[in-house]
């Protein structure tokens, strides 16, 4: 359950908050207490933000002033920040084979270029010592798995920068830190849980044979953007149902529950 109090006078940014994981993430950072801004290049980021009582903006990450333009926002409104979550990202890439250039730029300008640099625009302004950057990544980013290539490369950047970034500002009392959700249910993944062939190869094989919520990886990043989390650094958290770390064969021919 939220504590209340536990993000109490912080305040957070989160990327890509209008739906999904994002607003997950925002619910659960304001019901923890944190004042939030979130940022979304849908204008859908609006009425979720008014549900929260929040402040939204509606920016594209992409765009080369997203950084400066969410620094100088929350900085007018707020007068600090405290938490950076680097959430926004699209899905739906394709093995290398049918990856055109069109194709390896987006995702690499929006899935990795974009969060470097919003990161990099917004850090000066993150409270010292106390500051959280938490990214957000993918098992996908740490082995490999056939179709998604840019994607899957994108998300291993994220992974690494995460850890190179922990290095940069751990000294400067600024934790860093990534989930790196496995299949969960949001709009990108619903098209691929109605299908038969991805239920059997993806979430069979994760050991809680299910996808996992938006709330589940938004409390994990809550807790890595809270005190609770005063040492860990560079950490890449799998948030996955234990699909990184271990398989599990098909359920057998009349075999409906789990083991
Ligand atoms: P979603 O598609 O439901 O939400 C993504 C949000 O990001 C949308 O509101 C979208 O408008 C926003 N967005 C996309 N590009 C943007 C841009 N250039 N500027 C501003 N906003 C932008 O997706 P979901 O599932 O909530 O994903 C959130 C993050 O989690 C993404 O980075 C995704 O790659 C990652 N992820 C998701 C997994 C899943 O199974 N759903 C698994 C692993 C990682």
């Amino acid at each position: 359950m939220p504590d209340p109090r536990r993000l109490g006078g912080r305040v957070a940014i989160v990327t890509g908050a209008a739906r999904g994981i994002g607003a997950a993430t925002a619910r659960r950072l304001a019901a923890e207490g944190a004042q939030v801004l979130l940022a979304d290049r849908s204008p859908d980021v609006t009425a979720t933000a008014r549900s929260l009582g929040a402040r939204s903006m509606e920016l594209d990450i992409t765009s080369g002033n997203a950084g400066t333009a969410l620094a100088r926002t929350a900085m007018d409104v707020f007068g600090r920040i405290d938490i950076l979550v680097n959430n926004a990202g699209i899905g739906g890439s394709r093995p290398l084979a049918e990856s055109d250039d069109d194709l390896i730029d987006r995702f690499i300008d929006t899935n990795l270029k974009a969060v470097l640099r919003v990161t990099r625009d917004v850090a000066p302004h993150l409270s010292r010592p106390g500051g959280r950057v938490v990214n957000v990544s993918s098992t996908l980013a740490l082995a490999g798995y056939p179709g998604t290539t840019a994607y899957a490369v994108a998300k291993a950047g994220v992974a690494q920068f995460t850890r190179q970034l922990a290095s940069e500002l751990g000294p400067e009392g600024i934790l860093v830190n990534a989930v790196a959700p496995g299949v969960i249910e949001t709009a990108m993944t619903e098209k691929h849980l109605l299908n038969d062939y991805y239920l059997k190869a993806i979430v069979e094989p994760t050991p809680l044979r299910r996808a996992g919520r938006p709330e589940e990886v938004a409390a994990v990043i809550a807790f890595l953007a809270s005190a609770d989390a005063s040492f860990v650094a560079g950490q890449v958290i799998a948030v996955d149902g234990g699909w990184t770390t271990a398989r599990n064969p098909p359920r057998a021919p009349g075999q409906a529950t789990t083991g």
